[in-house]
């Protein structure tokens, strides 16, 4: 099957499932993935974040100190990381937030770390997306995009290299194994 450049198709929450099984904690272990990012006390955002495999993960990284603000553009997503999130008893540090396909459209909110994760090729926006994470995140932040590599190739990938640092951001590394075509932004 041959890559596309751009799909903005949006994974329907109807699909959700495939993202939650745990046979992905195999093959894209969040501890492996986001785990050297993330430390105890840090407030970070799960932007794209669906049912909420990473945020889940990422909550009891930071632990009881610590925020995660998970982003989605479907309202079904949120309502089932909110579900999980009680199961797994760390509402107390989640924050929910609906976003629009072209914005992000948050306010008044810093995080030290931004995860991305196969999300970026379904926005309308990732130049715009680019800026409005460059906005939210902390001077010594860090953003991980991940984009899968069958939707998008590495021309799409380089592009968006491109989006980031016209966004005023900084590759600061294009980390193996993280499941995908990855880069690390900071701050230029
Ligand atoms: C392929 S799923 C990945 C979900 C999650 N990051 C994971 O790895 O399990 C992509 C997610 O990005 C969300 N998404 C797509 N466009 C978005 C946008 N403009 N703003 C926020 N979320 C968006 C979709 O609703 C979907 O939940």
């Amino acid at each position: 099957m041959a890559t596309q450049n751009h799909s903005h198709d949006v994974c329907s929450h109807k699909h959700a499932f495939w993202f939650d099984i745990w046979l992905r904690r195999i093959f894209q272990s969040p501890k492996k993935i986001v785990g050297e990012y993330v430390k105890p006390g840090n407030r970070v955002a799960d932007i794209g974040c669906g049912p909420g495999y990473f945020s889940i993960d990422m909550a009891k990284m930071v632990g009881i100190t610590g925020q995660v603000v998970c982003i989605d553009l479907q309202m079904e997503m949120l309502e089932m990381v909110k579900k999980k999130a009680r199961k797994h008893n760390v509402m107390d540090r989640m924050i929910f937030h609906r976003s629009e396909p072209g914005r992000i459209n948050i306010k008044d909110t810093t995080v030290d770390f931004i995860l991305a994760f196969y999300m970026m090729h379904e926005t309308t926006s990732p130049e715009g997306f680019m800026r409005e994470m460059k906005e939210m995140l902390d001077p010594d932040g860090k953003i991980l995009v991940v984009e899968p590599r069958y939707h998008v190739n590495q021309k799409a990938y380089e592009e968006m290299l491109s989006q980031g640092n016209e966004a005023g951001l900084r590759v600061i590394d294009k980390p193996p194994k993280k499941g995908g075509r990855a880069v690390l932004f900071s701050h230029q």
